[in-house]
């Protein structure tokens, strides 16, 4: 048993817990508005060119002021600083996490286990550079000589969601003439759509893994190997002209057949979910070009100062790390909504996913005693409007407690056509409408009012009080995406530090690729496989009777 303070039974929790049962029971943003109508200018926090604004949110000052307190109590910045330091506070796998060294300057000097990081980095950015540059401009052919019109990249997880959700939301900056395509799922339909309208002489994988063992990245590259050689006479040759890797491991990328020099290395310290701004975002920096992805880098880069610098009462990351943990903790929400107003960010939730509960999806402490409280949410959503049409309901007037962040922007990217640019402004009206009727719903004397039937009225009344978090920004450009992942990505970081979690390992998922190369071999072989239990065997010979009529 370690000797920190269990976190449920420190002062700082018993004082919110008191809090919320003496001052917010029934908490009402009419009420708090009308106490306190200054709110709406006082919790707001700019960082970068973001605008984030809490005032929607169930809470008081003193609310804000004890959640700090908690932060303070249990040393959310004092992990913040061994972060940053390079210190291995991934504790179960023995490694720093130094994503934040990805997109520091050139000069900065940034060191774990002696080394100096930072040469590195700038060293394999400006190798993706030039080889995007190459790729962009046709100097890089293919082994017949044609020029790459498509890309493909080859990876799941983070090698797959951070990537394809920016190449998505920064398609108003992409090379409009190449085609950018992302296959992950190992199931085989996934890379014959993804290949099957393209040219192998013209198409370049990238294959993206941490490990370069993950079973369904080497088969999808496995496959797309056999699909390009018998595209192009089966030479072996052509693989060094299509195939490129993104790895920390140059050995297996060697014994997978693709040229060392062909691959882009990153390290052990960038944790899968924190790392499309290193190596990973090859196929992003082809799309965009060089420069753009330095712009996005940058944008990182603001946040992280400001999350490492700005005091605790204008801290973004930890304004919504601690809310987060205020609904989680002190009001049983089991979910957080994350709602883009952006068609380019439609991919954005599913990132958030893997970023959020890959990493706070635990039980166990730092020291592996069990929590006594909650930790990560679920995290989910989609853009709006299209949500709107479809679960809204659920939050307006469901039973659950469901915390949204609405991301939006005052002007859309991009070359659209003046019709389609005035659209925004609707797009947008939906945005603010949606916030305001979240927050103050509906009374049922102002139904009436209306009009409306006594037996409708129960009907037709939105309670309020659901509370969100309002995030504006002018445009979505790659310094502004670069500022929302790292906000998110830091948020994260305050939660798990406050649950007294390992924020960055992911044991989790360990289990189930065990028991699936055991049962593969049931499924193709018809092998007998021990140790299933009586409800897999029975699904196993339903599935094999199935397969075989
Ligand atoms: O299985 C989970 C995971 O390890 C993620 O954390 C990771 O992003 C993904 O698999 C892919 O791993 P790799 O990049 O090593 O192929």
């Amino acid at each position: 048993m370690s000797d920190v303070p269990q976190l449920n039974r420190r002062p700082e929790w018993a004082a919110l817990e008191e809090h919320r049962a003496r001052d917010l029971r029934e908490p009402s943003l009419r009420e708090l508005f009308a106490a306190d109508p200054g709110r709406a200018e006082r919790y707001v926090v700019h960082v970068g060119d973001l605008r984030i604004d809490y005032s929607k949110h169930l809470v008081t000052d003193e609310t804000l002021r004890l959640l700090r307190e908690l932060a303070a109590a249990t040393d959310v910045f004092g992990l913040r600083e061994a972060m940053f330091r390079g210190e291995r506070i991934n504790t179960t796998e023995d490694r720093a996490v130094l994503h934040t060294a990805l997109r520091a300057p050139r000069e900065a000097v940034i060191e774990t286990g002696g080394r100096n990081v930072v040469p590195g980095v700038h060293a394999v950015l400006d190798r993706m550079a030039d080889f995007a540059d190459r790729v962009r401009s046709g100097a890089w052919t293919g082994h017949t000589g044609k020029r790459i019109r498509n890309v493909v990249n080859i990876g799941i997880g983070g090698s797959d969601l951070g990537p394809a959700m920016a190449y998505e939301a920064l398609r108003a900056y992409t090379d409009r003439s190449l085609t950018v395509r992302f296959v992950s799922n190992v199931d085989g339909a996934d890379l014959h759509e993804a290949v099957r309208d393209l040219d192998p002489a013209e198409t370049l994988f990238i294959v993206a893994s941490k490990t370069f063992t993950t079973i369904e990245t080497i088969t999808n590259a496995t496959a797309a190997r056999a699909w390009l050689l018998a595209g192009l006479d089966g030479d072996d040759k052509a693989v060094a002209r299509h195939f490129v890797a993104l790895s920390t491991n140059a050995e297996k990328v060697a014994g997978f057949g693709i040229d060392p020099a062909n691959m882009f290395e990153f390290w052990d310290w960038v944790g899968g979910r924190y790392s499309y701004d290193s190596a990973i975002g090859l196929s992003l920096m082809i799309a965009i070009g060089p420069d753009r992805f330095r712009e996005m880098l940058d944008g990182f880069r603001i946040v992280d100062e400001h999350f490492r610098t700005a005091p605790a009462e204008a801290n973004a990351p930890l304004i919504l790390g601690l809310l987060g943990i205020w609904y989680t903790n002190f009001f049983g929400a089991q979910s957080h909504a994350v709602l883009p107003y952006s068609h380019h960010l439609s991919k954005f939730p599913a990132y958030l996913q893997q970023l959020d509960m890959e990493s706070n999806g635990k039980s166990v402490q730092r020291d592996g005693t069990p929590v006594g409280w909650q930790t990560g949410p679920v995290v989910w959503g989609t853009p709006g409007t299209n949500g709107q049409h479809a679960y809204y309901q659920l939050i307006h007037q469901g039973t659950k407690l469901i915390p949204a962040d609405f991301i939006g922007f005052a002007r859309p990217a991009g070359e659209l056509s003046e019709d389609l640019r005035a659209q925004h402004d609707l797009l947008m009206a939906n945005f603010f409408a949606q916030t305001q009727a979240l927050a103050f719903g509906k009374t049922p004397e102002e139904v009436r009012a209306e009009g409306v039937p006594e037996e409708l009225v129960p009907h037709r009344t939105f309670q309020g009080n659901r509370p969100t978090t309002t995030v504006l920004a002018r445009e979505l450009t790659p310094s502004v995406l670069g500022q929302l992942v790292a906000l998110y990505e830091h948020k994260v970081f305050v939660q798990g530090a406050v649950w007294n979690i390992d924020s960055f390992d992911q044991w989790g998922v360990e289990l189930g690729k065990v028991l699936a190369k055991r049962v593969e071999p049931a499924l193709t072989e018809g092998a007998d496989v021990p140790g299933l239990d009586p409800s897999t065997t029975a699904l196993v010979a339903a599935y094999r009777s199935l397969r075989n009529t």
